[in-house]
Protein backbone atom coordinates (compact mmCIF):
# COMPACT_ATOMS: atom_id res chain seq x y z
CA UNK A 1 0.00 0.00 0.00
CA UNK A 2 1.57 3.08 -0.79
CA UNK A 3 0.53 6.48 1.19
CA UNK A 4 2.10 10.04 1.63
CA UNK A 5 3.75 8.29 4.86
CA UNK A 6 5.17 5.05 2.97
CA UNK A 7 6.81 7.39 0.78
CA UNK A 8 7.89 9.83 3.16
CA UNK A 9 9.68 7.06 5.37
CA UNK A 10 10.53 4.84 3.00
CA UNK A 11 9.09 1.83 4.29
CA UNK A 12 6.52 -0.66 3.00
CA UNK A 13 3.27 -0.43 4.95
CA UNK A 14 1.93 2.52 6.37
CA UNK A 15 1.94 0.91 9.79
CA UNK A 16 4.46 2.72 12.58
CA UNK A 17 5.03 1.28 16.17
CA UNK A 18 5.38 3.99 18.56
CA UNK A 19 7.95 5.01 21.08
CA UNK A 20 7.47 3.58 24.41
CA UNK A 21 9.95 3.54 27.68
CA UNK A 22 11.34 -0.10 28.54
CA UNK A 23 9.60 -1.69 25.46
CA UNK A 24 10.85 -0.06 22.39
CA UNK A 25 14.49 -1.82 22.37
CA UNK A 26 16.37 -2.90 19.06
CA UNK A 27 14.50 -6.13 18.70
CA UNK A 28 10.74 -4.75 18.65
CA UNK A 29 12.20 -1.44 16.47
CA UNK A 30 14.19 -3.99 14.15
CA UNK A 31 11.10 -6.49 14.05
CA UNK A 32 8.58 -3.84 12.80
CA UNK A 33 10.60 -2.25 10.49
CA UNK A 34 11.77 -6.27 9.13
CA UNK A 35 8.07 -6.56 8.50
CA UNK A 36 7.58 -3.61 6.65
CA UNK A 37 6.72 -1.24 8.93
CA UNK A 38 8.69 1.53 11.02
CA UNK A 39 9.77 0.66 14.07
CA UNK A 40 11.01 3.08 16.61
CA UNK A 41 13.75 2.99 19.53
CA UNK A 42 12.41 4.43 22.46
CA UNK A 43 15.38 7.01 23.30
CA UNK A 44 14.60 8.03 26.87
CA UNK A 45 14.81 4.43 27.98
CA UNK A 46 18.71 4.19 27.25
CA UNK A 47 19.38 6.67 29.81
CA UNK A 48 22.48 7.91 28.53
CA UNK A 49 23.67 9.07 24.26
CA UNK A 50 26.07 6.21 24.72
CA UNK A 51 23.81 3.37 25.41
CA UNK A 52 21.42 5.26 22.30
CA UNK A 53 24.38 4.79 20.29
CA UNK A 54 24.72 1.51 21.39
CA UNK A 55 20.61 0.65 20.75
CA UNK A 56 20.69 1.75 17.44
CA UNK A 57 24.05 -0.18 16.61
CA UNK A 58 22.11 -2.77 17.40
CA UNK A 59 19.64 -2.30 15.47
CA UNK A 60 21.14 -1.81 12.54
CA UNK A 61 22.57 -5.22 12.82
CA UNK A 62 19.01 -6.60 12.83
CA UNK A 63 17.70 -4.71 10.34
CA UNK A 64 18.49 -3.01 6.87
CA UNK A 65 15.69 -1.00 6.94
CA UNK A 66 14.65 2.30 7.80
CA UNK A 67 13.72 2.74 11.61
CA UNK A 68 13.20 5.79 14.14
CA UNK A 69 13.98 6.97 17.73
CA UNK A 70 11.96 8.23 19.39
CA UNK A 71 12.81 11.81 21.65
CA UNK A 72 9.93 12.23 24.35
CA UNK A 73 9.79 15.65 26.42
CA UNK A 74 7.82 14.93 29.55
CA UNK A 75 8.16 16.32 32.97
CA UNK A 76 10.88 14.72 34.63
CA UNK A 77 12.85 14.73 38.06
CA UNK A 78 16.36 14.67 36.09
CA UNK A 79 16.44 16.66 32.56
CA UNK A 80 17.79 14.15 29.98
CA UNK A 81 20.86 14.77 27.70
CA UNK A 82 18.75 15.61 25.04
CA UNK A 83 21.64 17.84 22.85
CA UNK A 84 23.76 14.44 23.75
CA UNK A 85 20.69 11.67 22.25
CA UNK A 86 20.43 14.25 19.02
CA UNK A 87 23.95 13.74 18.14
CA UNK A 88 23.86 10.38 18.64
CA UNK A 89 21.00 10.13 16.08
CA UNK A 90 22.38 11.99 13.97
CA UNK A 91 25.95 10.83 13.59
CA UNK A 92 24.23 6.83 13.49
CA UNK A 93 22.29 8.40 10.41
CA UNK A 94 19.00 7.67 11.72
CA UNK A 95 16.50 8.72 9.09
CA UNK A 96 13.37 9.40 11.32
CA UNK A 97 12.80 10.81 14.79
CA UNK A 98 9.39 10.53 16.56
CA UNK A 99 9.21 13.84 19.21
CA UNK A 100 6.18 13.65 21.46
CA UNK A 101 5.51 15.55 25.06
CA UNK A 102 5.86 19.47 24.26
CA UNK A 103 6.93 21.65 21.14
CA UNK A 104 10.13 20.64 19.53
CA UNK A 105 11.18 23.39 18.06
CA UNK A 106 14.21 23.78 19.68
CA UNK A 107 15.65 21.09 18.80
CA UNK A 108 13.93 20.62 14.94
CA UNK A 109 16.74 22.48 13.23
CA UNK A 110 19.51 20.05 14.18
CA UNK A 111 17.52 17.39 13.41
CA UNK A 112 16.36 18.69 9.67
CA UNK A 113 20.04 20.20 8.72
CA UNK A 114 20.84 16.22 9.06
CA UNK A 115 18.08 15.48 6.80
CA UNK A 116 16.46 13.68 9.46
CA UNK A 117 12.51 13.34 8.95
CA UNK A 118 10.88 14.61 12.31
CA UNK A 119 7.10 13.16 13.07
CA UNK A 120 5.93 14.60 16.13
CA UNK A 121 2.63 13.03 17.95
CA UNK A 122 0.34 15.47 19.77
CA UNK A 123 -3.41 14.91 20.63
CA UNK A 124 -4.82 18.08 19.96
CA UNK A 125 -5.74 19.79 16.29
CA UNK A 126 -4.09 22.95 17.34
CA UNK A 127 -0.95 21.13 18.58
CA UNK A 128 -0.94 19.28 14.78
CA UNK A 129 -0.88 22.32 12.88
CA UNK A 130 1.85 23.74 15.23
CA UNK A 131 3.47 21.06 14.29
CA UNK A 132 2.84 21.73 10.79
CA UNK A 133 4.39 25.50 11.37
CA UNK A 134 7.26 24.73 13.36
CA UNK A 135 8.56 22.11 9.83
CA UNK A 136 7.24 19.03 11.26
CA UNK A 137 7.23 16.20 8.22
CA UNK A 138 4.38 14.30 9.56
CA UNK A 139 2.46 14.29 12.87
CA UNK A 140 1.21 11.27 14.67
CA UNK A 141 -2.44 12.09 16.12
CA UNK A 142 -3.34 10.26 19.08
CA UNK A 143 -6.48 10.19 19.99
CA UNK A 144 -8.30 9.64 23.25
CA UNK A 145 -8.38 5.95 23.15
CA UNK A 146 -4.61 5.71 23.26
CA UNK A 147 -1.89 4.09 25.88
CA UNK A 148 0.08 6.59 27.47
CA UNK A 149 -0.33 10.17 27.76
CA UNK A 150 -3.70 10.90 25.96
CA UNK A 151 -3.30 15.10 26.67
CA UNK A 152 -6.29 17.06 28.21
CA UNK A 153 -8.77 17.79 25.78
CA UNK A 154 -10.49 14.05 25.85
CA UNK A 155 -10.99 14.36 22.40
CA UNK A 156 -11.88 10.37 20.43
CA UNK A 157 -10.31 9.30 17.07
CA UNK A 158 -13.72 9.67 15.48
CA UNK A 159 -13.47 13.19 15.33
CA UNK A 160 -9.98 14.07 16.31
CA UNK A 161 -9.20 12.51 12.79
CA UNK A 162 -11.36 13.98 10.31
CA UNK A 163 -10.48 17.30 12.00
CA UNK A 164 -6.82 16.75 11.29
CA UNK A 165 -7.67 16.08 7.99
CA UNK A 166 -9.52 19.40 7.90
CA UNK A 167 -6.78 21.69 9.02
CA UNK A 168 -3.57 19.89 8.33
CA UNK A 169 -1.83 19.76 4.79
CA UNK A 170 1.50 17.74 5.82
CA UNK A 171 0.47 14.25 6.35
CA UNK A 172 -0.47 12.30 9.36
CA UNK A 173 -1.48 9.02 11.24
CA UNK A 174 -4.03 7.70 13.67
CA UNK A 175 -2.52 6.81 16.89
CA UNK A 176 -4.51 5.57 20.06
CA UNK A 177 -6.75 2.53 19.50
CA UNK A 178 -5.49 1.00 15.75
CA UNK A 179 -4.93 -2.57 16.35
CA UNK A 180 -5.96 -4.57 12.72
CA UNK A 181 -6.71 -3.87 9.65
CA UNK A 182 -10.05 -2.50 10.67
CA UNK A 183 -8.41 0.15 12.38
CA UNK A 184 -6.07 1.12 9.48
CA UNK A 185 -8.69 1.38 6.51
CA UNK A 186 -11.27 3.37 9.52
CA UNK A 187 -7.96 5.59 9.81
CA UNK A 188 -7.75 6.36 5.90
CA UNK A 189 -11.48 6.75 5.93
CA UNK A 190 -11.19 9.66 7.79
CA UNK A 191 -7.44 11.04 6.19
CA UNK A 192 -4.74 9.34 7.70
CA UNK A 193 -2.25 7.93 5.50
CA UNK A 194 -1.63 5.29 7.62
CA UNK A 195 -1.51 4.49 11.72
CA UNK A 196 1.05 3.90 14.79
CA UNK A 197 0.20 1.59 16.90
CA UNK A 198 1.51 1.13 20.73
CA UNK A 199 -0.54 -1.32 22.86
CA UNK A 200 -1.13 -3.64 19.99
CA UNK A 201 2.97 -4.23 19.52
CA UNK A 202 3.79 -4.91 23.17
CA UNK A 203 1.69 -8.37 22.81
CA UNK A 204 3.85 -9.78 20.23
CA UNK A 205 6.71 -12.49 20.34
CA UNK A 206 8.96 -9.54 19.43
CA UNK A 207 8.43 -7.06 21.91
CA UNK A 208 11.60 -7.73 24.42
CA UNK A 209 9.32 -7.48 27.50
CA UNK A 210 8.43 -10.15 30.63
CA UNK A 211 5.23 -12.75 28.96
CA UNK A 212 3.10 -11.44 32.06
CA UNK A 213 3.06 -8.07 30.05
CA UNK A 214 1.83 -9.54 26.96
CA UNK A 215 -0.52 -11.55 28.97
CA UNK A 216 -2.03 -9.05 30.82
CA UNK A 217 -2.83 -7.31 27.70
CA UNK A 218 -4.54 -9.90 26.18
CA UNK A 219 -6.66 -10.93 29.10
CA UNK A 220 -7.40 -7.47 29.58
CA UNK A 221 -10.80 -5.81 28.56
CA UNK A 222 -11.51 -2.32 27.00
CA UNK A 223 -13.13 -1.64 30.33
CA UNK A 224 -9.84 -2.10 32.13
CA UNK A 225 -7.75 1.14 32.02
CA UNK A 226 -7.77 3.78 33.82
CA UNK A 227 -6.68 7.70 33.66
CA UNK A 228 -4.41 9.12 36.29
CA UNK A 229 -2.46 12.08 37.26
CA UNK A 230 -5.24 14.19 35.89
CA UNK A 231 -5.02 16.97 38.74
CA UNK A 232 -1.37 16.94 37.83
CA UNK A 233 -2.22 18.00 33.65
CA UNK A 234 0.00 14.89 33.16
CA UNK A 235 -3.04 12.52 32.55
CA UNK A 236 -1.81 9.25 31.62
CA UNK A 237 -4.23 5.72 30.72
CA UNK A 238 -2.88 3.15 32.15
CA UNK A 239 -3.79 -0.57 33.10
CA UNK A 240 -5.77 -0.93 35.97
CA UNK A 241 -4.46 -3.00 38.96
CA UNK A 242 -3.85 -2.63 42.62
CA UNK A 243 -1.35 0.06 42.67
CA UNK A 244 -3.45 2.09 40.21
CA UNK A 245 -6.38 2.26 42.60
CA UNK A 246 -4.25 3.03 45.57
CA UNK A 247 -2.64 5.59 43.57
CA UNK A 248 -6.36 7.19 42.47
CA UNK A 249 -7.57 6.08 45.98
CA UNK A 250 -4.66 9.26 46.70
CA UNK A 251 -5.85 11.36 44.25
CA UNK A 252 -9.41 11.12 45.69
CA UNK A 253 -8.22 11.71 49.07
CA UNK A 254 -5.56 14.61 48.53
CA UNK A 255 -7.98 16.37 44.75
CA UNK A 256 -5.99 19.61 44.03
CA UNK A 257 -3.26 19.55 46.52
CA UNK A 258 -2.31 16.05 45.08
CA UNK A 259 1.32 16.71 44.40
CA UNK A 260 3.88 14.27 42.15
CA UNK A 261 5.72 13.47 45.27
CA UNK A 262 2.45 11.62 47.07
CA UNK A 263 2.38 9.39 44.07
CA UNK A 264 6.22 8.51 43.88
CA UNK A 265 5.85 4.81 44.75
CA UNK A 266 2.99 4.17 42.59
CA UNK A 267 4.93 5.82 39.05
CA UNK A 268 8.89 6.18 39.77
CA UNK A 269 11.04 3.92 38.37
CA UNK A 270 8.35 1.43 37.94
CA UNK A 271 8.63 0.18 34.52
CA UNK A 272 11.66 -2.06 34.70
CA UNK A 273 10.28 -3.98 37.49
CA UNK A 274 6.87 -4.81 34.85
CA UNK A 275 8.61 -4.60 31.55
CA UNK A 276 11.49 -6.61 32.45
CA UNK A 277 10.45 -8.61 35.75
CA UNK A 278 7.04 -8.93 35.39
CA UNK A 279 5.92 -7.93 39.03
CA UNK A 280 2.37 -6.43 37.54
CA UNK A 281 1.80 -4.99 40.57
CA UNK A 282 4.74 -2.67 40.96
CA UNK A 283 2.73 0.31 39.75
CA UNK A 284 1.21 2.23 36.73
CA UNK A 285 1.93 1.16 33.12
CA UNK A 286 0.84 2.71 30.09
CA UNK A 287 -1.61 0.15 27.88
CA UNK A 288 -4.24 1.39 25.98
CA UNK A 289 -8.29 0.38 25.58
CA UNK A 290 -7.36 -1.04 22.27
CA UNK A 291 -6.45 -4.14 24.66
CA UNK A 292 -9.88 -5.02 24.43
CA UNK A 293 -9.09 -6.12 20.70
CA UNK A 294 -6.03 -8.13 21.58
CA UNK A 295 -6.70 -11.73 21.40
CA UNK A 296 -3.47 -13.50 20.91
CA UNK A 297 1.04 -12.80 20.79
CA UNK A 298 1.75 -13.47 17.03
CA UNK A 299 5.10 -12.13 15.51
CA UNK A 300 5.57 -9.03 14.61
CA UNK A 301 5.56 -10.09 11.22
CA UNK A 302 2.49 -12.14 10.92
CA UNK A 303 0.86 -9.34 13.00
CA UNK A 304 1.29 -6.74 10.27
CA UNK A 305 1.20 -9.27 7.44
CA UNK A 306 -2.17 -10.05 9.07
CA UNK A 307 -3.67 -6.63 8.93
CA UNK A 308 -2.34 -5.96 5.77
CA UNK A 309 -4.48 -8.60 4.21
CA UNK A 310 -7.33 -7.77 6.40
CA UNK A 311 -7.08 -4.42 4.95
CA UNK A 312 -7.09 -5.22 1.33
CA UNK A 313 -10.33 -7.78 2.25
CA UNK A 314 -12.22 -4.99 3.61
CA UNK A 315 -11.07 -2.11 0.59
CA UNK A 316 -12.13 -4.95 -2.24
CA UNK A 317 -14.79 -6.93 -1.13
CA UNK A 318 -16.38 -5.54 2.12
CA UNK A 319 -16.39 -1.83 0.95
CA UNK A 320 -17.43 -3.19 -2.75
CA UNK A 321 -20.22 -5.14 -1.72
CA UNK A 322 -22.42 -2.13 -0.35
C1 LIG B 1 3.77 0.92 27.68
C2 LIG B 1 3.73 2.17 26.85
C3 LIG B 1 4.77 3.08 26.95
C4 LIG B 1 4.77 4.25 26.18
N1 LIG B 1 5.83 5.09 26.27
C5 LIG B 1 5.90 6.17 25.45
C6 LIG B 1 7.02 7.01 25.45
O1 LIG B 1 7.99 6.81 26.21
N2 LIG B 1 7.03 8.07 24.60
C7 LIG B 1 6.00 8.32 23.75
O2 LIG B 1 6.07 9.27 22.99
N3 LIG B 1 4.89 7.54 23.74
C8 LIG B 1 4.83 6.47 24.55
N4 LIG B 1 3.73 5.65 24.49
C9 LIG B 1 2.64 5.95 23.54
C10 LIG B 1 2.77 5.13 22.24
O3 LIG B 1 3.91 5.50 21.50
C11 LIG B 1 1.55 5.31 21.32
O4 LIG B 1 1.40 6.67 20.98
C12 LIG B 1 0.28 4.83 21.98
O5 LIG B 1 0.50 3.62 22.63
C13 LIG B 1 -0.83 4.67 20.94
O6 LIG B 1 -1.99 4.18 21.53
P1 LIG B 1 -2.37 2.61 21.58
O7 LIG B 1 -1.66 2.08 22.77
O8 LIG B 1 -3.84 2.63 21.70
O9 LIG B 1 -1.87 1.98 20.32
C14 LIG B 1 3.69 4.51 25.29
C15 LIG B 1 2.63 3.59 25.22
C16 LIG B 1 2.64 2.44 25.97
C17 LIG B 1 1.48 1.48 25.83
Amino acid sequence: MKTKITELFGIEHPIIQGGMHHVGFAELAAAVSNAGGLGTITGLTQGTPEKLANEIARCKEMTDKPFAVNLTFLPSLTAPDYPGLIKEIIDAGVPVVETAGRNPAEYLPALKEAGIKVIHKCTSVRHSIKAQSIGCDAVSVDGFECGGHPGEDDIPNFILLPRAAEELEIPFVASGGMADGRSLVAAMALGAEGMNMGTRFIATQDAPVHQNVKEAIVNATELDTRLIMRSLTNTERVLNNEAVERLMEKEKRLGDDLKFEDILDEVAGVYPKIMHEGTMEAGAWSCGMVAGLVNDIPTVQDLINNIMSQADEIIKSRLQNF
